[in-house]
């Protein structure tokens, strides 16, 4: 589903590489936990995988997709379509609700609108649904401003948004840091079962290595990524 061929990136021309990772893969359905200190790399890498920002050197394949090689426009469709990104500071667009920040991806993509209305009827039934499996009830909720809600609780809804239209990869940056530890794995095993519910590809990165334990596949991101000396 995912794959990296003799990736080299930098910000700037005059920096040392911070990624050059010769290859990786990761198989549709796989949940995979990179691990790595701050500073190593790991959201510099999901903005590869994400299209967001491109390689100066390799191939970055999304499916059938070397989305490298697809215009800045055409890559953003792509990553809207196919990615559903939970970030390290979750993004929850303040002056939007609860159920309009979830169903934000299905504006911009029309295939993850119409995966949402195939399952559930419409967008707003759809957030609905996933806002229920992450525990959030929204009649309690209703009217609340984003803002004003607990971390937890604003990192669940940011996973509804994520899920929403059934993208085909969950990209997630350090999205548990705030939590407290029994918070963190309840949080965990909701965004795994509903990962799994879908057969989606979980990428999942932070420096807290005691997540590793909860996932099949776990990675130290100096394993993958051969750069020396970019700090
Ligand atoms: N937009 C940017 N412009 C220039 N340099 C950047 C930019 N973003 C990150 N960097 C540099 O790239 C390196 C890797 O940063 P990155 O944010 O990927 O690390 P990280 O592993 O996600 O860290 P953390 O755990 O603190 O989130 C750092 O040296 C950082 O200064
Ligand atoms: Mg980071």
């Amino acid at each position: 589903m995912i794959e990296l061929q003799s990736i080299i990136f930098r910000w700037r021309p005059s920096d040392c590489p911070t990624l050059h990772i010769p290859q990786f893969e990761v198989p549709q359905g796989e949940s995979v936990f990179i691990s790595g200190p701050s500073g190593s790399g790991k959201t510099t890498l999901l903005n590869l995988l994400g299209g967001v920002v491109v390689p100066e050197e390799g191939k970055v394949t999304i499916g059938d997709q070397d989305i490298t090689a697809l215009s800045n426009q055409a890559r953003d469709t792509f990553r809207v379509d196919n990615i559903g990104f939970i970030f390290q500071q979750f993004n929850l667009i303040p002056f939007l609700s609860i159920l309009e920040n979830v169903t934000l991806p299905g504006h911009f993509s029309s295939q993850r609108r119409q995966n949402s209305i195939e399952r559930s009827g419409s967008l707003e039934a759809d957030a609905k649904r996933l806002l229920a499996h992450m525990d959030l009830d929204l009649n309690e909720l209703e009217g609340r401003a984003v803002s004003l809600m607990s971390t937890g609780q604003q990192q669940r809804v940011a996973v509804a948004r994520a899920l929403l239209g059934a993208p085909r990869i969950i990209i997630a940056d350090e999205p548990t840091s705030a939590l407290d530890t029994d918070t963190r794995m309840a949080f965990l095993d909701l965004l795994s079962k509903e990962v799994e519910a879908v057969n989606a590809t979980l990428i999942f990165v932070s420096h807290d290595q005691s997540l590793a334990s909860r996932f099949k596949r776990s990675i130290p991101l100096e394993d993958i990524n051969t750069a020396k000396g970019h700090q």
